[in-house]
């Protein structure tokens, strides 16, 4: 699905530079050289990360009556694999150049005849599958009984218990089941940083309607919840757009799909999958466990089996989204008519992971430094606050590269006469505010 980019502010390099800089990402187990498919996040990363799953985590289930929440184990049941298809079916197609030895996926391929690497003709190897799964044992015994998979999606989990849950929640579709989780795949070609890898967080929603149809109007209402989401913490609306599946892009069963994808550095790429899904995924479950997960309807004393509409975003998709969307470099003057460039994450306050920082002008004043250390511990229970010292121009750069909304500083006029510079990160505008009115001068704006 990728298309040209236009021209964008920031690159990848410099993306990545900051991202490790300031610690957001860095790579997994450097000092060894690194695993190819796996990052950490770093203090300012975590808590980034963090907000991203929060943010979904309040709009999807904690605001709404109809979302339960959930959360199921990493490693389940075999045939659960068995069910959903995935042992069979969730494999890319590879070949081999048998001349440079490369590897293609055969998708990735424009020209089946030549290698694209070293342009011999005719020189692929029959097309192999490759499984995405990651296998591992369950016990003491390394035979192929105890042979079980680390889930490469969260949904299943949700599946497999949809009558514990809506029993015991005491649900009647249409009602949701959410879950954000750990998945594994065991990509071919991991790559683009955080983008495509091979452990990742899925936020999944799984929605449940009742055959009335009313279910395509539904299936549209997440999609445009979805969209409102995106734009609610700022991802700019240019570089977001929502692709309809043909009939032929999508699996047999399911009655619709959107792709939502974002205009990358290196072109547009998926965030989320959203999918009308029928009754194929409960449906499988029952077949081969022989258990009945319909839904019993009092009203009508009758047995169905709900449709599914399905919402399926990958938090560290959405986290990079979040870092690349907010990373601006501009031109500014500074105090002394010098012009300067900073580097700004315009983040949404929600998201970003310091609110408010709190300076000392000076690093060697007693009274200056306890003033500051008090006024952050008093926002700290409110704000994620961080308390820093020394010369302001740098405190300001730092900040601004982390994306911190807001920086108050402690100077001597706040021991004269009780205020505070505030100093706010995209206007780079500065106030005064007293000690007093500050935090709900803050409170205001966060
Ligand atoms: N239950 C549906 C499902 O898993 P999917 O389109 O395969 O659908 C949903 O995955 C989302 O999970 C993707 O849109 C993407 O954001 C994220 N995701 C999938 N594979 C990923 C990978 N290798 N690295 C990072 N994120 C991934």
């Amino acid at each position: 699905m990728d298309t040209a980019a236009p021209e964008q502010r920031v690159t990848m390099d410099e993306v990545t530079a900051l991202a490790k800089r300031r610690g957001f990402i860095f790579q997994s187990s450097e000092i060894y050289g690194g695993i190819n498919g796996f990052w950490d996040y770093g203090p300012l990363g975590a808590v980034l990360k963090r907000n991203v799953k929060d943010a979904w985590w309040r709009d999807t289930v904690e605001l709404r009556d109809d979302v339960v929440a959930f959360d199921s184990s990493i490693i389940m049941h075999p045939l659960t694999w068995q069910a959903s298809g995935h042992v069979d079916q969730f494999h890319d197609v590879l070949v081999d150049c048998k001349v440079c030895k490369h590897r293609f996926r055969l998708d990735h391929l424009k020209d089946t005849s030549k290698c694209p690497d070293c342009g011999t003709k005719d020189s692929f190897t029959e097309p192999r599958n490759f499984s995405l799964m990651m296998k591992t044992q369950v016990g003491p015994m390394e035979d192929t009984a105890s042979t079980a998979y680390l889930r490469p999606e969260t949904a299943q989990g949700i599946f497999v218990n949809f009558k514990n849950v809506y029993q015991t929640a005491r649900k009647r579709p249409p009602f949701g089941i959410a879950q954000i989780g750990k998945s594994f795949r065991n990509e071919i070609t991991p790559g683009n940083f955080t983008f495509r890898v091979r452990e990742f967080e899925q936020a999944e929603l799984e929605y449940f309607v009742p055959d009335d149809g009313k279910d395509m109007a539904a299936f549209q209402e997440w999609v445009d919840l979805r969209k409102a989401w995106y734009s609610k913490y700022g991802v700019k609306a240019d570089r977001l757009r929502f692709y309809e599946l043909t009939p032929k892009e999508r699996p047999h069963y399911a009655k619709a799909g959107v792709d939502v994808e974002y205009l990358f550095p290196w072109g547009w790429g998926e965030l989320e999958s959203i999918a009308h899904r029928g009754t194929y995924d409960l449906d499988a479950h029952m077949k081969l466990s022989g258990k009945d997960l319909r839904f019993f309807d009092e009203a009508n004393k009758a047995h169905y089996t709900p449709l599914l509409i399905e919402s399926s975003a990958g938090m560290d998709r959405t986290t990079l989204t979040m870092l690349i969307d907010a990373m601006e470099r501009e031109k500014s003057v500074d105090p002394n008519g010098k012009e300067t460039e900073r580097t700004v994450l315009r983040f949404h306050p929600f998201i970003a992971p310091v609110q408010v920082a709190v300076f000392s002008l000076a690093r060697n004043k007693p009274e200056l430094v306890e003033r500051a250390r008090a006024i952050e511990s008093a926002l700290r229970p409110k704000h994620r606050t961080q308390y820093d010292e020394g010369n302001i121009g740098q405190l300001y750069r730092r900040q601004d590269e982390i994306g911190t909304p807001f920086c108050v500083t402690v100077d001597y006029d706040s021991l004269a006469d009780g205020t505070v510079t505030v100093r706010e990160r995209d206007s780079m505008r500065q106030e005064r505010v007293s000690s007093g009115g500050l935090e709900a001068f803050l409170a205001e704006r966060l």
